[in-house]
């Protein structure tokens, strides 16, 4: 394992993603860890960049305990200025900030630029720079305005680079961290997710037990799906994914789902039909946010209810009791609530249902608690889930009600399906579903004057929405071919009853968000 320690950059998460795209294994922890309350004894540790400087009073600075670790210690950006600052090395502000490529010189033996030309490109982000190596550090590397790009302590294995090389614009970013978490701490690059299911399902049982019972929600996204897939091998039939109905799903979605489900993936699952009590409830309702709460808490309420007849069943039968919830959390999740938090730390909304737990006294259990979005993805292809299902686009709890703007009736439920049903047939059909991150019908609630045939028309708008993001934080708009678009929207409005009227969205993220509710 490699240990990453995190002092609040923007980047972190990245460096711990590129690691395990080298298939070494590593977690991140907040950099004010004690290296005593270590679970684990790493094979190096990496220090992250910062929105701190290294002289502010309140910074953040790591258990001095590190230093006498004895493994390799990679300092990036802030962290090469950690190590500057704890061996007696000088800091300073620069009166020129770098922002953005840089190039600059190798000089040839260090075993982290190993197999790389001299000079490379690198991304750069700092404000403070490095003047006075501390001493028996060794410069290996150099820009036109530093002279301490890189630096290293071969003896003590400490290494400093002012770069980020977790980030893609560091064109040999990857190699330099090969070279660290292989080359020099000698980490095994044997994660993979063949090797984490079986180890995985080997910790459920354990966990689980011989006769305790699971339940879940499975919503038929990918992490919902990969996390009952594990549950099911692991303890087949007493996992019970339940998939909850709640007449806001899409076009046929609820049938495909438990088909693919229960056939295919062989998961015993219960379908809670609950359609007529949330459509009941959204009745004449129109703010998003009441919505989502009704939407939420009819979810929760109906879980309960299915678990409970689930228990009395299973207790009926003299086959143990319900304890636990399986829940699809990811690393990214695991790393907000653990990861640093400076200034600049980014506010993230949890749109997650919630609440759960505090009802049911079940105990949590999280297969997935150590992937990222990818590692889940792969793992589902090992498992042998569809693409058509590992490339879902993610699709929003409350569902197609925070796309139906204004009232939801079962009427405006059947025209956002249709559309949106046409939208996404028409994409995939381009071959355009996995370049695009997000894409949707809304329906809008207003009307607008038509001409068909020769009749005059008054009918609704649907709006197409299709982003392109990375992590749905910031989003662009994606540019459609206009013959695809053109296509789109004829079969909109000539197949959909009651739409006379397309429209395309052309707003980013921010200011806009990606739904329109
Ligand atoms: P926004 O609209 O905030 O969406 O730009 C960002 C991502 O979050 C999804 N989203 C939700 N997901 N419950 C969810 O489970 C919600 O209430 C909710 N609101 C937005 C949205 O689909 C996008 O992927």
């Amino acid at each position: 394992t490699i240990l990453i320690l995190d002092f609040g950059s923007q980047y972190t998460h990245l460096i711990a993603r590129r690691i395990r795209e080298l298939g070494v294994y590593c977690e991140l922890l907040a950099c004010t860890v004690k290296i005593a309350d270590l679970k684990f004894k790493p094979k190096g540790v990496v220090l992250s960049g910062s929105p701190y400087s290294v002289y502010d009073v309140d910074s953040p600075h790591v258990d001095p305990a590190l230093w006498t670790l004895g493994v390799p210690i990679l300092g990036i950006c802030y962290g090469l200025q950690e190590i500057a600052w704890t061996k007696g090395g000088k800091v300073e502000p620069h009166d020129k900030r770098e922002y953005g490529k840089a190039d600059i010189q190798i000089r040839p033996g260090s075993r982290l630029f190993a197999g790389l030309p001299n000079d490379l490109t690198v991304w750069m982000s700092h404000g403070d720079q490095l003047s006075q190596a501390p001493e028996g550090f060794k410069p290996v590397a150099y820009t036109a305005t530093s002279p301490y790009t890189a630096i290293e302590k071969e003896e003590e294995q400490i290494y400093g680079i002012q770069f980020h090389p977790e980030v893609t614009h560091t064109p040999k970013g990857s190699a330099i961290l090969r070279n660290f978490a292989i080359g020099i701490c000698g980490a095994n690059a044997n994660w993979t997710m063949a090797s984490f299911v079986d180890k995985e399902i080997e910790r459920i049982r354990n966990v689980v037990g011989p006769t305790a019972q699971v339940i879940g929600a499975v919503s038929g996204g990918v992490d919902s799906t990969v996390a009952a897939m594990i549950m099911s091998k692991a303890i087949g039939d007493r996992f019970h994914a339940i998939l909850v109905d709640n007449g806001v799903m899409r076009l046929n979605e609820c049938q495909t789902v438990q088909q693919t489900l229960q056939k295919h993936l062989g998961i015993n699952l219960t379908l809670a039909d609950a359609s007529e009590l949330f459509l009941g409830r959204l009745k004449g309702v129109t703010d998003p946010e009441k919505k989502r709460k009704i939407i939420g808490n009819s979810f929760i309420e109906v879980f309960e209810a299915e678990g409970a007849k689930i228990e009395a069943q299973v207790e009926q039968e003299g086959k143990g009791k319900i304890e636990f919830l399986l829940q699809g959390t990811l690393y990214p999740d695991v790393i907000e609530s653990i990861s640093f938090k400076g200034p600049s730390a980014t506010i993230k909304t949890h749109h997650n249902v919630g609440g759960l737990l505090d009802d049911m006294k079940l105990k949590v259990i999280e297969p997935l608690r150590e992937l990222f979005k990818d590692e889940v993805r792969a793992l589902g292809s090992i498992m042998g889930i569809d693409d058509e299902l590992i490339w879902r686009h993610p699709f929003p709890g409350p569902g197609i009600a925070i796309r139906i703007l204004g009232e939801v009736t079962p009427e405006q439920v059947a025209i956002a399906r249709h559309a949106d049903h046409i939208y996404i047939e028409e994409i995939k059909k381009a071959g355009l579903y996995r370049k695009i991150s997000q894409a949707y019908a809304a329906l809008l609630p207003v009307r607008s004057v038509g001409v068909m045939g020769d009749k005059r028309t008054y009918e609704q708008v649907i709006a197409l929405r299709a982003v392109e993001t990375k992590d749905f934080m910031t989003a662009d708009w994606f540019e459609f071919p206009y013959d695809i678009l053109k296509r789109i929207s004829s079969r909109i409005i000539n197949e959909v009853q009651g739409v006379n009227r397309v429209v395309y969205d052309v707003s980013s993220k921010p200011p806009a968000t990606i739904e329109w509710e």
